[in-house]
């Protein structure tokens, strides 16, 4: 059990057992600082004061029929009223015996539906894609970590209006005789080709009109040549999660096109409903939940009064899929804030029709953008969108130089994979570490320091470990020792060893990752104060406790690996 709960399972027993009300929480929180014990228990302040009482004296009650006998060698209360509760060192040995226990109950065990990534595959994919898809990875990681059935939803825009333009562009290339791979070599550039076409020619943009309605409506040829521009960008995609470490496969893709024979019978159920109403011809759910300051429905088209199909249509069949053929118990939508009032209307308007009972958990998880140093959205020099590859590409060269600055005795296959690890893990931790919702400036230097809340500080203090095992001759998972508490620094240790679990589960609810890297980050912090005061290998140190230190060394190296592989990081074994 998490010794979060714990304490508040025997917390809320002993404040029953005192006469204070069953709904007054005991509110079990860690402690801020080290002399405030471990864990502190704020609730006698609140129960006081439903009850009119002196919250010292209610703490001392509480205190009185409190059994944390085993578990804490020492109780105080302090201030107004909280209660200090400082853990028995043995029990904290006891239970890192246990910590690999982490075994779901199966009531517990959910269908979680992941919508990540989901670029619009008509252009390369941009920096502007990195955040949905490595935080979504996170997310599935720690999920099936704890057990669940994780579901991945790759919904690419690989549908409407932009695809007919593109068609009619590669039309014209494969009619010179060029090959599809070679056109497409660069979908930035195509691009702007057929925009350009479709700006400047008119007989071209009608050509391009007309290969959205017969691509939409099963016409071979527009069919074929799409399927070639798609598999070119998918590959492309591909490549970019490989290379980024993350679990997004092609099982995974279920584009917008997959939904279309659904469009339509999503939209005549709307109408028999009566959720959605004919507007100026278009048919639009108005939506009374999401009014304006003046009561204004918002209003949701779901389809054109020329007869197509948009987004939200498409998003409405989805959820119904995930739901009805998925069985998902929880959907998370990882999506740029800039989208929430669309999650909004699509979550409001699928529970009225039913594509989603109270029981489906439905959640859009926004972020914030990722910002210059001017403040601004991130831009190449001359001001254009950043190809997510070559971001990439960048911070494996960037790396690369820092690894063959900081050792030399590296041979060149080492230095290669490694470059490639702190490289794709700097950037990766970079994004996950800051408050998901917020926006970031991106910095190359700070991302790549090895100093501070940063992967290659994580990724060098796990080297560390790794350098002491090799120095000791032993295998770090050979170990059995059990570990003996002395020191302060042991103890803080010990304490954020256990403490992983209840982090897991936390970021598992509100899918912030950033709680997991200040975690890993502190993990570390403690990990090099403890390796600092307490000598492991040195020669007047006793057996037994060279073993529990190197116990506690390999359980910090383990919780670091796990936790970095968690956000998707690689770790090595020297840098
Ligand atoms: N393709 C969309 C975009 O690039 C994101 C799709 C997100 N997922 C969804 N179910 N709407 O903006």
């Amino acid at each position: 059990m998490r010794l979060k709960d714990l304490l508040t399972q025997r917390f809320s027993a002993a404040m029953i057992a005192a006469g204070i009300p069953e709904d007054c929480s005991p509110m079990v929180a860690l402690s801020g600082k080290p002399q405030f014990g471990d864990y502190q228990a704020n609730g006698a302040m609140g129960a006081a004061k439903r009850m009119r009482a002196n919250p010292r004296d209610l703490a001392t009650q509480i205190i009185d029929k409190l059994n944390l006998e085993g578990i804490a060698d020492k109780l105080e209360i302090a201030g107004p009223g909280f209660i200090n509760v400082h853990l028995s060192p043995s029990f904290l040995s006891d239970n890192l015996k246990r910590i690999n226990s982490r075994s779901l109950d199966k009531k517990d065990k959910k269908i979680v539906v992941i919508d990540h990534s989901s670029p619009n595959l008509a252009k390369e994919m941009h920096v502007g894609h990195l955040r949905s898809t490595i935080i979504g990875d996170c997310l599935a990681r720690i999920l099936e970590f704890q057990g669940h059935e994780v579901v991945r939803q790759n919904h690419m825009g690989d549908w409407g209006t932009q695809f007919g333009m593109l068609i009619a562009e590669l039309e014209l290339h494969l009619g010179d005789g060029e090959q599809a791979a070679l056109a497409l070599n660069d979908l930035e550039v195509f691009y702007q080709q057929s925009k350009k076409h479709f700006d400047e020619d008119t007989e071209f943009a009608d050509r391009a009109r007309d290969y959205v309605v017969k691509l939409q409506s099963g016409d071979k040829h527009c069919r074929n040549l799409w399927q070639k521009f798609i598999d070119v960008s998918v590959a492309h995609n591909l490549e970019i999660y490989q290379k980024l470490n993350v679990g997004l496969l092609k099982k995974h893709i279920k584009p917008e096109s997959a939904y279309n024979d659904d469009l339509e019978p999503v939209l005549q159920d709307l109408v028999d409903q009566g959720i959605a109403v004919d507007s100026d011809g278009a048919k639009v759910a108005f939506l009374p939940e999401l009014a304006d300051k003046n009561g204004n429905p918002s209003p949701m088209i779901v389809q054109k009064s020329g007869g197509g199909f948009l987004y939200s249509t498409t998003d409405l069949a989805a959820l119904r899929f995930r739901v009805n053929k998925l069985h998902a118990n929880r959907i998370l939508y990882f999506i740029d804030a800039r989208q929430s009032l669309h999650m909004k209307q699509v979550f409001i308007t699928g529970r009225k029709a039913g594509y989603a009972p109270h029981s489906v958990s439905l959640e859009h998880h926004p972020f914030g953008t990722m910002m210059g140093n001017d403040g601004r959205p991130f831009k190449t020099r001359s001001g254009g969108t950043v190809k997510l590859a070559d971001l990439l590409t960048e911070a494996v060269e960037r790396a690369e130089k820092l690894v063959r600055k900081k050792n030399s005795d590296l041979n060149e296959s080492d230095i290669k994979s490694i470059a490639e690890k702190v490289g794709i893990g700097a950037i990766k931790y970079a994004d996950l570490s800051i408050t998901r919702t917020n926006d970031y400036i991106f910095n190359w230097d700070a991302m790549l320091s090895f100093e501070g809340n940063t992967a290659p500080y994580l990724q060098y203090a796990y080297t560390r470990i790794c350098s002491i095992f090799r120095k000791a001759g032993i295998e770090q998972n050979s170990l059995i020792a059990a570990v003996n508490i002395i020191e302060a620094q042991e103890k803080v240790l010990a304490l954020k060893l256990l403490q992983f679990n209840e982090v897991i589960d936390q970021v598992a609810i509100d899918c912030y990752p950033h709680t997991l890297c200040t975690y890993l980050y502190e993990l570390a912090s403690a990990f090099m104060t403890f390796y600092e005061h307490c000598p492991v290998l040195k020669s007047d140190v006793s057996e037994d406790i060279k073993q529990s230190r190197l116990q506690l060394c390999a359980l910090s190296a383990d919780t670091l690996a796990c936790g970095l592989d968690l956000l998707g990081i690689e770790v090595m074994e020297k840098m």
